[in-house]
């Protein structure tokens, strides 16, 4: 048995003993064993959201900021590029950070901080701004946890014929993107997240023949997602030095994914942990942020208690004390503290969790 706390996060989470102990052997970056390993897994991901037709998946060393970066400098044109952001969160204004970074172009549509994107927003905005070239969307806004309409917005985008880059960083795995029926041009992730890896290294499932476009777009060589792939599509290696601890784990971490039953039971798991959660804290007095109809089953924001006492950082401390590790939130007005629904947690970790913050909470209050 572990001892170390649960992460109630979005990344980096806790992951099984199995994925840990797949890190314990050392990799040769050119050795076929170790490439063959990447081959897999590029397979993999491109068959969990059904692209292996239509797309490439590009996998890159870093963060999943790294690869959201990556998306938007290969396959938004430096000349005439131009992407609108319907922006619902801390990850849409990062997205429209690096645009500016970039030099594209960059409109957004601001929405509150709990209310869900728009696709007739967007659609309206097409409509009226034929410059637009891209729409990039966050599909699940980690920073309230909320749900974006991927597919509604999918539909719009194509009907207008633009093209859309997602953001699909704490989505995909759990919730359904099939690009057989949802239309994109790109869509991230990483490993640390539903897939359940260790953090260090991104992907992009990206619309073949929109790569094939973007030779000569980048504007950074180490983010050239076109690059990257002409390399591996010739040498089966990556072009610099491949994080090889995390890629071996990140592939049992796929292997478990799909032994788990893939998308739908990771989905199924996340769903349950959710609803404990919400129903266990409110049981405790604790309210969730969101309305039920926008909560994706990822991460959930919660205000604060109604204590004067409360300061996140020694709540914090409480629980973490008592083995559970929460987040801080991310609201720009309101004090609120997140618990991540992902992880290897199991229903115990939730019920353990909720737990715990009863436990701290009775504590304030008879400290008051
Ligand atoms: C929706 C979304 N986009 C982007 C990121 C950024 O990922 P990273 O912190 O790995 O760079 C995160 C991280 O949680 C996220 O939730």
């Amino acid at each position: 048995m572990s001892t170390e706390p649960y992460l109630l996060t979005p990344g980096p989470l806790s992951i099984s003993m199995r994925t840990k102990q797949a890190m314990l052997r050392d990799w040769g970056s050119w050795d076929v064993d170790f490439n063959s390993i990447t081959g897999r897994i590029r397979e993999r991901l491109l068959a969990i959201v059904h692209g292996a037709a239509t797309h490439e998946c590009v996998p890159l060393q870093g963060s999943g900021t790294f690869s959201v970066e990556a998306a938007l400098g290969t396959l938004v044109p430096r000349a005439h590029g131009h992407v609108l952001v319907p922006q619902n969160g801390a990850y849409c204004q990062r997205i429209a950070r690096i645009c500016r970074y970039l030099g594209r172009k960059v409109t957004t549509i601001d929405y509150a901080e709990d209310a869900a994107v728009k696709a007739a927003d967007v659609e309206r905005a097409l409509a009226q701004d034929p410059s637009i070239t891209h729409v990039a969307l966050v599909h699940c806004e980690t920073s309230a946890g909320i749900l974006n309409p991927l597919d509604e917005v999918a539909q719009v985008v194509a009907r207008h014929e633009r093209r859309l880059i997602v953001d699909a960083m704490s989505s995909f795995g759990a919730l359904e993107i099939d690009a057989r029926r949802t239309p994109f041009d790109a869509l991230v992730a990483a490993s640390g997240k539903c897939l359940e890896g260790p953090p260090g290294m991104g992907f992009v499932i990206v619309r073949r023949s929109a790569l094939e476009r973007s030779e000569g777009n980048g504007h950074s060589l180490a983010l050239d997602l076109y690059d990257q792939w002409v390399y591996m599509q010739k040498t089966t290696q990556w072009r610099y030095t491949p994080p090889t601890h995390v890629v071996a784990a990140f592939d049992c971490a796929i292997a478990q994914f799909l032994e788990e039953g893939g998308q739908a039971a990771r989905g199924a798991r996340y769903a349950r942990n959710c609803r404990t959660l919400i129903d266990g804290m409110s049981a405790l007095g604790l309210r969730s942020f969101l309305p039920a109809s926008i909560q994706a089953p990822i991460i959930v924001t919660f205000h604060a208690p109604d204590d004067p006492h409360y300061q996140f950082k020694s709540f914090y401390n409480a629980v973490k004390a008592l083995g559970y590790v929460l987040y801080p939130g991310k609201l720009t007005t309101l004090e609120t503290f997140r618990v991540g629904c992902m992880g290897q947690l199991g229903e115990r970790g939730i019920g353990g969790a909720i737990e715990a913050v009863g436990q701290v909470l009775a504590q304030m209050r008879a400290a008051a």
